[in-house]
């Protein structure tokens, strides 16, 4: 057996990255593809084609936990006819089960935490031995490990903060995840100049609460200040904002740095303030519509866009009202909706699950209802004007025409003729769906040359 691993290392062994879950994981399957390929192993798309099979897990909701255990089930079913096949389970989910994976899916050869990626190479190689768990949450510091960049990606993340220590009493991220380390800021600039190096234009900085970036000496706008001075990288975004940690300081950096996208992902998760308190949310309901005016205020044509929880322990009608009500209130241009699922180890796991599985789907379709009108109603209202748009795709309907992203996030295809990847254009937007703009250029403000 481990002649052939042997063999098939020799060839640069085959290895399928599966990924469920956040944006973070998503960024830490590029990690784990780059230390990978930086090893002489290939990446394939396909489970038939792998030598290597890793399934980076999300715990968030126990459906997200279901699909995944599936998964695994099913790709430890393909060691019969493929011996040496080697499957492994990583990140938020395998840092919860920990060794407990083992008898969930017997036969499972690689449980790693969320953490652990300076360790996957050592445990792939080893796999073949005996089943290798490496669970750890410990520092990160991002020296030396740099995501794998696929050709041609104009778009790119980088992981500012890991962990969370906010501890929304519904949430397992702190669990899985630990608490909040700050990679220092010079690191994180390195890694956003190599990106630039590589194509990548626009960077989404990433953490579970962004506002609450602090190396012991730069706070986030002072993160944004020195992102906004790379050459060669047109825009930033950044995700996730926590309302109660949204300061001043970061409304006026984002008024006064060109490349900072006029985007703000703001999850609400409840509009009652009784519900936001059992949440452990850290702010009212009156907070937020304050700090959302302040920034509507502030920061010239910004997008909102939202997470909202419905189902949440002792949720009733008029708590839920308050949620519609200030759904309409903010008129997001998009939004994530959840019905709550109770996670073992929270706060809230303790309360009785209370609202009957029927009362959550019928208010999940409320609020999916509300928010697709007033996502129309955004794009609608920006039909006439003229938005600043970087082109990254031929339209998947239409291959004749390109398809971008303006500043606030909405997609945006025009008529493809004279336009490249990356190009920046300004467009005038003559017409509106719900998810996408349509217009015609007008000016070329950046080339893409390459
Ligand atoms: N750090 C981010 C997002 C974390 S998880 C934030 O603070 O908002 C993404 C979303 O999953 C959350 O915003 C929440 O809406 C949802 N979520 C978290 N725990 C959940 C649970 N137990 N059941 C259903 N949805 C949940
Ligand atoms: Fe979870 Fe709250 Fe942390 Fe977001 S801020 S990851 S919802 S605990
Ligand atoms: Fe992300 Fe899910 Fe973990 S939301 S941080 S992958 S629990």
């Amino acid at each position: 057996m481990l002649m052939e691993l042997r063999e098939n290392y020799q060839k640069g062994a085959r290895v399928l990255i599966r990924t469920y879950g956040c944006q973070m994981n998503k960024y830490d399957s590029e990690l784990l593809m780059g230390i990978l390929v930086d090893n002489g192993y290939r990446l394939v798309d396909c489970e038939r084609d792998a030598d290597v099979i890793l399934v980076n897990t999300c715990s968030v909701r126990e459906h997200a936990e279901k699909r995944a255990l599936g998964r695994l089930r099913q790709f430890v079913g393909m060691k019969s006819n493929k011996p040496g096949l080697i499957v492994g389970v990583y990140g938020c989910m395998a840092q919860r089960y920990g060794d407990e994976m083992l008898k969930e899916v017997p036969g499972i050869d690689i449980v790693a935490g969320p953490d652990s990626f300076p360790r996957i190479l050592e445990a792939v190689r080893n796999a073949e031995s005996s089943a290798q768990i490496c669970t750890t949450l410990g520092d990160f510091d991002g020296e030396g490990w740099r995501p794998y960049r696929k050709t041609n990606s104009l778009s790119g993340w980088c992981a500012i903060t890991r962990g969370c220590n906010n501890y929304c009493s519904y949430c397992i991220v702190p669990y899985v995840r630990g608490h909040e380390r700050s990679r220092p800021l010079d690191d994180i600039i390195r890694e956003v100049e190599s990106a630039v190096q590589q194509g990548v234009r626009e960077i989404t900085l990433l953490g579970q609460n962004v506002n609450s970036y602090f190396d012991g000496e730069h706070d986030f706008a002072d993160l944004l200040k020195a992102a906004n001075d790379i050459e060669g990288l047109w825009r930033i975004r950044f995700a996730t904002s926590h309302p109660k940690d949204f300061s001043d300081k970061l409304i006026s950096a984002m008024r006064e740095l060109p490349k900072v996208c006029e985007h703000v992902h703001l999850p609400v998760q409840a509009g009652s303030n009784r519900i936001l308190k059992l949440m452990n949310r850290g702010y009212s309901r009156e907070d937020y519509l304050e700090l959302v005016d302040k920034i509507k205020d502030n920061v010239n044509g910004v997008a909102l866009t939202t997470d909202l929880l419905t189902g949440f322990p002792t949720e009733n009608e008029e708590d839920f009202e308050q949620t519609l009500d200030l759904m309409k209130s903010v008129k997001y241009s998009g939004a994530f909706t959840f019905k709550y699922s109770p996670r073992p180890g929270t706060k809230a796991a303790e309360m009785e699950n209370d609202v009957p599985e029927k009362t959550k789907i019928s208010r999940l379709e409320q609020m999916i209802k509300v928010q697709q009108e007033s996502a129309a109603e955004f794009s609608r209202n920006l039909v006439g004007t003229t938005q600043e748009v970087m082109f990254e795709e031929n339209s998947p309907k239409n291959p004749r025409n390109m398809r971008g992203r303006a500043r606030n996030g909405k997609i945006v295809e025009v008529t493809g003729e004279g336009i490249k990847k990356g190009d920046v254009w300004t467009v005038k937007i003559n017409d509106a769906q719900t998810w996408v703009l349509f217009g015609e250029k007008i000016d070329k403000l950046i080339d893409n040359r390459q």
